[in-house]
């Protein structure tokens, strides 16, 4: 297969690259990303070009899915079978700061590439959501499933329940054959840290205070993204097109929480805790039923969270470069100092 990944160079992302490349190796890879603030190419440090000797290594072209003209270029020279779409504004807070980017890329982005896509008959299409989609619960709700009318409440999640909408359109006026997932919140390895978990455990490491919004008591259901990565790749090879697959963690928290455990894992005091103004229009909770998944693909969350928190607070000991590099502000030239560069080399 010819796979195309939108957003390659992000969080999920790459770790879905580095997932593939080991599940898969004969599938050619193609990244698509802008890389914007969250696209950091050590994120696929070891993959990308790896040697001029391995054809299989995955090819990076920069650009924006919002770029007809480029996303067909790229359909066509590539001769993509099938799409996996990551590329996406992904942050709350910033979406509060400036709603247009996540609707210039989520939404124009989105339907930019649907439309690309269809053109060039790609034969699948997956499209990366969330369950943020489906808006807010109260503590005694039951969870989302896949039947839960859309209801989003912030910019991200609006937009996100947008280029859902378009993907379901697409479905359902051509038969476009794509599939959406809707995921709970992610952590794990490469994650940038203005995410809770990596902010947390980047402040924790340098003793500085650890930020919790409101009361701390807000929920959300977390997954390590190697789970979320195995289930999109369950779903990509083996979902029933125009379906859409809640996929999650089983593990529910609180916010306070999750912090209090970062701060044990790191062995520091929670003296550490700052409480501050909460987010504006902040979700109450979050919760998936995953029991479509399950029966339907036979995918489950393999990690427990706190074996997964564990692991990823020693991964980020391990890899303090790579976070220094984020810190420092450096990861951002590095694209112009050194990738044309060794590509010249090879070419
Ligand atoms: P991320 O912010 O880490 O990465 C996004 C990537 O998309 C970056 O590499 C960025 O450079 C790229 N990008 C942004 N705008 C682009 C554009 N216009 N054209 C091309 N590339 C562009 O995000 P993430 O956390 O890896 O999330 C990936 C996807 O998964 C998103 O669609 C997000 O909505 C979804 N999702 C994330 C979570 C989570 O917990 N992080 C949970 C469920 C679903
Ligand atoms: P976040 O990682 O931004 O994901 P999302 O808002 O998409 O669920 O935040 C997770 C939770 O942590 C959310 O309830 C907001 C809260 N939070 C804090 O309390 N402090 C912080 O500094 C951040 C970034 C998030």
């Amino acid at each position: 297969m010819i796979l195309l990944v939108t957003g390659g160079c992000g969080f999920i992302g790459s770790n879905f690259v580095r997932f593939q490349r080991a599940q898969h190796p004969d599938d050619r890879l193609v990244v698509l990303d802008a890389l914007t603030y969250a696209g950091n190419l050590h994120n696929l440090d070891g993959v990308l070009d790896a040697s001029a000797a391995d054809p299989a290594a995955v090819t990076l072209v920069r650009g924006d899915i919002a770029d007809a003209a480029l996303v067909e270029q790229v359909l066509r020279d590539h001769q993509v079978e099938a799409i996996i779409h990551f590329a996406a504004e992904s942050h709350v807070d910033r979406s509060i700061l400036g709603p247009g980017e996540f609707v210039r890329t989520n939404v124009l982005g989105t339907a930019t590439l649907l439309e690309q896509a269809r053109a060039a008959k790609v034969a699948r299409f997956l499209h990366v959501s969330t369950d943020e989609v489906y808006g807010d619960l109260g503590p005694a709700d039951p969870p989302f499933t896949e039947q839960t009318p859309l209801a989003p409440r912030s910019p991200y999640s609006a937009s996100k329940a947008s280029s859902d909408h378009l993907v379901a359109a697409w479905h359902h006026t051509w038969h476009f054959p794509s599939l959406i997932t809707r995921c709970s919140n992610n952590y794990g390895p490469y994650q940038f840290p203005e995410k809770l978990i990596p902010l947390m455990i980047l402040r924790a490491l340098d003793d500085q205070p650890l930020p919790v919004y409101g009361d701390g008591m807000n929920v959300r259901d977390w997954i390590h993204v190697e789970d979320h990565c195995a289930a999109l790749d369950a779903v990509l090879r083996r979902g029933r097109e125009g379906e859409v697959y809640n996929i999650g963690g089983n593990s529910e928290r609180a916010n306070l929480a999750i912090v209090r455990r970062i701060l044990e894992l790191c062995g520091k005091s929670e003296a550490l805790i700052r409480h501050v103004t909460d987010r504006p229009g902040h979700d109450r909770r979050y919760a998936l039923s995953i029991e479509k998944i399950e029966r339907e693909l036979g995918w489950t969350p393999r990690r427990t969270l706190d074996e997964g928190l564990a692991a990823t607070v020693a991964w980020y000991r391990a890899n303090e470069p790579w976070w220094r590099t984020i810190l420092s502000g450096d990861y951002r030239t590095w694209y112009e100092r050194n990738y044309h560069a060794r590509k010249a080399v090879h070419s």
